[in-house]
């Protein structure tokens, strides 16, 4: 069975879902750059091993990097999920986990990478928001798109509305990636795509929750 680490920096809500989705994978470990990480004893109750890898402890990216490097690498997981994990990481840090290192994103990117992506949606009047599970590159938010969900921006949405929105897809789509991942079904073009092996009807790597009702 293929396994994962998870890193965090807060809350954990992806983490659960990925924890409780019953997936073929063994979670090996969640590391969290902040010791005060509400889903760090969200871990704990699931009897996962954490592991506090405190950035502030650390001069420079650089060096925060190796340790956190350090930490992953005893648990020697097949892919590391970005879940929450809210610091930038180094060219070399993403390298050395090229190809097995993912991440969630609350934007249908490439529109909205970055920071304060909801607010920002609202700002310019978008119709559909949405999350991007996709593999870490060098650049940030960029990388192959493994799959997205697409939700309405309603009248009358706020920062907190919209998110939640966004957080119920988040939950659903990133579980499946890992799971596309552990069945060893994702593949990536020449030109960055993702291709998604053995493709059945009734998946698709974007859902709209409106169209599946
Ligand atoms: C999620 O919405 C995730 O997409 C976002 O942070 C939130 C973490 O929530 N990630 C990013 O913005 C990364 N750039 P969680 O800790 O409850 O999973």
């Amino acid at each position: 069975m293929k396994s994962i680490v998870i890193l965090i920096s807060g809350r954990g809500s992806n983490m659960q879902a990925i924890l409780e989705a019953d997936l073929p994978v063994r979670v090996a470990a969640v590391i969290s750059n902040k010791p005060d990480a509400a889903g760090l004893e969200i871990a704990r109750r699931h009897g996962v091993p954490t592991q506090v890898v405190n950035h502030r402890d650390y001069d420079d990216r650089e060096a925060f990097d190796k340790a956190l490097a350090a930490g992953i690498d005893t648990f020697s997981p097949d892919l590391v999920v970005l879940a929450g994990f809210m610091r930038i990481l180094t060219t070399g840090f993403v390298h050395d986990y090229n190809g097995r290192l993912i991440n969630i994103h609350p934007s249908l990117l490439p529109a909205f990478s970055g920071l304060n992506t909801h607010v920002r949606a609202l700002a310019e009047g978008v119709k559909i928001h949405g999350c991007t599970a996709h593999f870490v590159t060098p650049s940030l938010d960029k990388g192959p798109i493994i799959s997205q969900a697409a939700v309405p921006v309603l009248p009358g949405d706020t920062e907190d509305t919209l998110a939640e929105r966004v957080l119920e897809q988040e939950h659903i789509i990133y579980p499946q990636a890992i799971r596309w991942f552990a069945e060893g079904r994702l593949s990536i073009t020449r030109n960055g795509n993702v291709i998604l092996q053995n493709q059945k009807s009734a998946e698709i790597a974007l859902r709209s929750p409106w169209e599946a009702q």
